[in-house]
């Protein structure tokens, strides 16, 4: 389905045509697609170049991360985000590899790195929801988060969905 922004000023179809949906059909994600949505948020910007960021995920074909990946959501996004074909947290590190000091851009730059992932995904037909909504201790816990790094945010992507196909659990 699409979802059109209704912009005041002209902006390429992937900026209008990016939302955050609670439905989707239930096709799987081609890992070629997936792959490219990873390569997409390799290439942001970052503070000297260090590209603090790295992502864990885990597709529906992969029960027991999956499982794990739903633990440390709130049980609002729980409803919806259990029907996302993957699952993953967006883990940023709070120190400059090259020296060790406090990276105070990590979290920016995971989110530049977030923002080209998600541009990507529209690109391809797949949309990308981010939540907050989870307890970030749970999340280092199952997912063994080291020291250093902050799980910054969680996302589910998946592909549009169908109205006939929809499982929407509100
Ligand atoms: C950092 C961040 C955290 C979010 N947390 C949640 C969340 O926990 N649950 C949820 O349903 N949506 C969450 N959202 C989705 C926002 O509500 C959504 O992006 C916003 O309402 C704008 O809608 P749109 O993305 O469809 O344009 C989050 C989005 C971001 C960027």
């Amino acid at each position: 389905m699409k979802n059109p922004a209704p912009t005041e000023y002209p902006v390429h179809e992937f900026i209008r045509e990016r939302w955050s949906p609670r439905a989707f059909s239930e096709k799987e994600i081609a890992p070629a697609d997936l792959r490219s949505l990873f390569e997409a948020a390799r290439w942001a910007p970052s503070s000297s170049n260090e590209q603090p960021w790295a992502f864990i995920v885990a597709t529906r074909n992969d029960q027991e991360n999956f499982t794990k990946a739903l633990q440390p959501l709130v049980e609002f996004n729980v409803n919806w985000a259990r029907n996302a074909y993957l699952l993953g947290f967006a883990v940023s590190e709070l120190a400059f590899a090259k020296n060790n000091t406090p990276n105070r851009n990590a979290h920016y730059d995971t989110g530049a790195a977030m923002a080209q992932l998600t541009t990507e995904a529209t690109s391809r037909g797949i949309l990308v929801h981010q939540m907050a909504g989870f307890d970030p201790d749970t999340a280092r816990d199952v997912f063994e988060i080291p020291a250093g790094w902050d799980n910054v945010r969680q996302m589910g992507p998946h592909r549009r969905f169908h109205h006939k196909v929809i499982k929407l659990i509100l």
